[in-house]
């Protein structure tokens, strides 16, 4: 079994920004050099990934349906099974079932295995919301602007897996992804001022001090804590230089991509992709009868 990471995007050619559903969205400022812009970014991430060692396979667009280049949103996944979002705002609604059949196509394939359904009247936003920590095998799951608390428990449920509730306090960081970052070799990156009094102490209960490296106002805002971790390299939007030098004193390295047009629809690298790949248990790990078919046959 190959152990690239697989991500999934999406073509950017009906990405706009032609409705307000969080405060850095502006459909009056957007304009025509936005869609270029956005072309060269969505194609200059996907070069970020590959050059890392990823494989992408790409979404395609829908006109009327802008943030579909988000595909984070899309649904949660892990140990190849899907949990597909229900999203909070009308504008994003008519993405569920363009999602749903891309992952039926997935499932097909065999590159996911099983599909679940959130049950009725709840709300989650997907890999947005549920971030999975590959050093600590637990989901930090972020509820209040998105995604309802009562969806946590079916993550813990359909995964079953670990999950840390985190109540996001502001509107500007409504997804958890916008503000929480874990890293492979246990740090985390993650912005204070995005959480609730509880959220902040249950996240430094969890987290002792050396692993924490805590993002300004600043940083959060240029959408930095929106990254995509592979081993020690780090993809994001363009940093400010307190950010390069603390990330490169931890020990990454960083690959910066121009995504501007993204951020003014309040998204950047991270929300831009959806890992298909993980798996609670890394691959090393598994005992020896997951060995491919054909080695045990010839051991007959
Ligand atoms: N305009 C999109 C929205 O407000 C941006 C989504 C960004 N996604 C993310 N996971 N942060 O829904």
């Amino acid at each position: 079994m190959n152990s690239r990471p697989f991500f999934l995007m999406t073509d950017p050619a009906c990405f706009d920004v032609s409705y307000r559903i969080n405060p850095w969205m502006d459909p009056k400022g957007w304009t025509p050099a936005h869609a270029a812009a956005a072309r060269a970014g969505s194609a200059a991430l996907r070069a970020a990934l590959e050059a890392a060692g990823a494989h992408v396979e790409t979404i395609g667009a829908i006109r009327g349906l802008p943030d579909l280049v988000f595909p984070a949103n899309a649904a949660v996944v892990l140990d190849g099974k899907v949990l597909p979002a229900r999203f909070r705002h009308p504008e994003r609604q008519g993405e569920e079932p363009i999602f749903r059949a891309v992952f039926q196509r997935l499932k097909a394939r065999g590159l996911v295995s099983e599909l679940v359904d959130l049950p009725e009247g709840l709300f989650h936003e997907g890999a947005g919301d549920a971030i999975w920590d590959a050093d600590r095998r637990l989901f930090w799951c972020g509820h209040g602007p998105r995604s309802s608390k009562g969806a946590v428990a079916v993550i813990a449920r359909t995964f079953g897996q670990e999950t840390v509730a985190l109540e996001l306090a502001t509107d500007q960081f409504y997804h958890l992804d916008t503000c929480f970052c874990p890293l492979a070799g246990g740090q985390v990156l993650y912005f204070p001022g995005a959480f609730t009094p509880e959220a902040l102490a249950t996240i430094r209960a969890q987290i002792p001090p050396h692993q924490r490296i805590e993002a300004t106002d600043e940083e959060a805002a240029a959408f930095c804590v929106n990254a995509v971790n592979l081993g020690d390299r780090v993809i994001m939007a363009r940093a400010p230089e307190s950010l390069r030098r603390k990330l490169q004193a931890a020990g990454y390295a960083l690959t910066e991509v121009d995504l501007d047009p993204f951020i003014l629809s309040g998204g950047a690298s991270y929300c831009m992709t959806l890992r298909l790949d993980r798996r609670s248990v890394p691959a090393a790990a598994l005992p020896a009868t997951t060995l491919p078919a054909t080695t045990l046959h010839a051991a007959e």
